[in-house]
């Protein structure tokens, strides 16, 4: 007899504990990461979708054929929403960056170019084609985008060159939900026989429900690739997405596929080999569920929720609204137009919302190639749930612009000014500093970042991120994150 070292009630109760401290996921208190539908029988019919499939290799459809057959008609649902014919295929995948990922390596094995493939986006492009571009390979070459956040078609244009193998664009960005102009830069794309993947791992399960929208999907005749997200606005658990591709024989490039060792042959659409099937399940049941009305219906929700925030923020003094937001999400930046000593500075606002009950995500400003400055934002993810909280949401808005309305912004330099002599030193200069964990420790301790958890007031840390050069910040960041996870041993083992 197996002997066990707990009763799985012991067990449950202490995952009970740990998940107490956990942001909410539900209610619409945390505007970014989660996606709540504010309807139960879509988390319950999740729950159990995904419990029915939970012993299922994905790995193998030939021999699990559930999940081919799921498959199947969620990429169907999904080529009829965006827009593409018979010619257009596609697979489920782990989530948004694992679709851009691979739409990215399709393209490489893709480009019968002269040199080392590049990969063409705007400087708003979601950082998993940064990713993919490390990964696979490929120079990232950024064009700068408008003060809006959206890319241009000329300047896109002018950056395509021979060895471009993809050009992605976005619908919408991440960082300030602009739509850039699909159809002037596919065009120019499928003119020079460059292939165009569309990111719409946000918005390709919302913008098919936005009225007086652009073709900006698989009806414009230069897309040859697109990603939507199950997991995010088709309200399944994590793990799901979809990446459809123009062309059987373009997406077979995806694959992977090898014979050439002793074990079972290999054919992997998908960067993982035994996979899951609990998220596919969920997202397929879901969208058995809600049909294309319900997506439809919840679109809606978050058409109104995200125009009655607009409206609010219009009527905060010193805050605006970033360029014209398409979808239900957008960010907010320092109305400068107002008085010095009327202005708001959105990180110290988003640190005052969550002292009202609502978790924005702080954005830090950005310097692009050209020398342009995009202003640091905060940025709110509106989902379906937040209508029925919207008269609290607004509140807290307006409230958290009261608190700090003339507090002027963290000036990056300062918080540098503040850290001690030590750690100054440390910070002085990328090429004097030893990058190894222990430096790292040593300089997240004396910023007080040591501790586990994020600091109450995120404003200063973002000022720091502004002000440390990319690869320290990135060094730090990875040693705080590494340190999450050093290994703790099971009480009493
Ligand atoms: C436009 C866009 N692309 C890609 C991603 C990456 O998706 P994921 O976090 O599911 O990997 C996101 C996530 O927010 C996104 O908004």
């Amino acid at each position: 007899m197996t002997a066990f070292a707990a009763t799985p009630e012991e067990i449950l109760q202490e995952l009970a504990t740990l998940r107490a401290a956990d942001a909410p996921t539900h209610g619409g208190n945390v505007l970014s990461y989660v996606y709540d539908s504010g309807l139960a029988a879509v988390d319950e019919l999740a729950a159990a979708a995904m419990l029915a499939v939970q012993p299922l290799n994905g790995l193998d459809p030939t021999t699990f054929t559930s999940v081919a057959a799921m498959e199947r008609e969620v990429i169907a649902f999904l080529r009829t929403l965006l827009g593409g014919d018979d010619d257009v295929v596609g697979t489920v995948t782990s989530g948004g960056t694992e679709s851009c990922m691979l739409a990215v390596k399709t393209a490489r094995e893709n480009f019968r170019g002269p040199g080392t493939p590049r990969l063409l986006a705007p400087a708003s492009v979601h950082a998993a084609f940064h990713k993919a571009a490390h990964y696979f390979g490929l120079t990232l070459d950024l064009v700068p985008v408008d003060a809006d956040g959206r890319a241009g078609t000329a300047a896109m244009t002018a950056a395509m060159g021979p060895n471009t193998a993809l050009v992605v664009v976005s619908a919408p960005s991440y960082p300030h939900a602009a739509l850039d102009p699909v159809a002037g830069i596919a065009a120019a794309a499928r003119s020079r026989g460059i292939d165009c993947h569309v990111d719409s791992c946000i918005g390709g399960l919302v913008l098919p429900f936005w009225p007086g929208l652009p073709n900006w999907d698989l009806r414009v005749p230069g897309v040859t690739s697109i990603s939507a997200d199950l997991h995010k606005y088709g309200y399944a658990p994590k793990g799901a997405s979809v990446l459809l591709t123009r062309g059987r024989d373009r997406q077979r490039h995806q694959y992977f596929a090898t014979t050439s060792w002793p074990g079972y042959p290999v054919v992997n659409p998908t960067l993982l080999g035994s996979k899951p099937a609990a998220p596919l399940a969920a997202a397929w049941a879901i969208i058995k569920l809600l049909g294309t009305a319900g997506f439809a219906d919840l679109a809606a929700s978050c058409r109104r929720s995200t125009a009655a925030l607009v409206e609010t923020v219009a009527g905060i003094e010193g805050l605006r609204v970033v360029g014209n937001p398409t979808g239900p999400l957008f960010a907010l930046a320092v109305d400068t137009s107002a008085p010095a000593d009327r202005r708001i500075d959105p990180h110290h606002w988003a640190d005052r919302l969550k002292v009202h009950g609502f978790t924005a995500q702080l954005q830090p400003a950005f310097t692009q190639a050209d020398g342009s400055i995009l202003p640091r934002t905060t940025h709110l993810t509106i989902t379906p749930v937040t209508e029925s909280r919207l008269a609290e949401l607004k509140n807290a808005m307006v409230q958290a612009g009261d608190d700090v309305r003339g507090v002027p912004g963290i000036e990056p330099q300062q918080t540098l000014g503040a850290v001690d002599g030590p750690t100054a030193a440390l910070l002085g200069g990328a090429s004097a500093i030893t990058m190894d964990s222990k430096t790292a420790r040593q300089v997240l301790g004396a910023l007080g970042l040591d501790g586990g958890g994020l600091p109450a007031a995120m404003a200063p840390v973002l000022a720091l991120v502004e002000a440390l050069p990319g690869d320290v910040t990135e060094w730090l960041l990875t040693e705080l994150l590494a340190g999450l996870v050093e290994p703790q041993p099971l009480p009493g083992s």
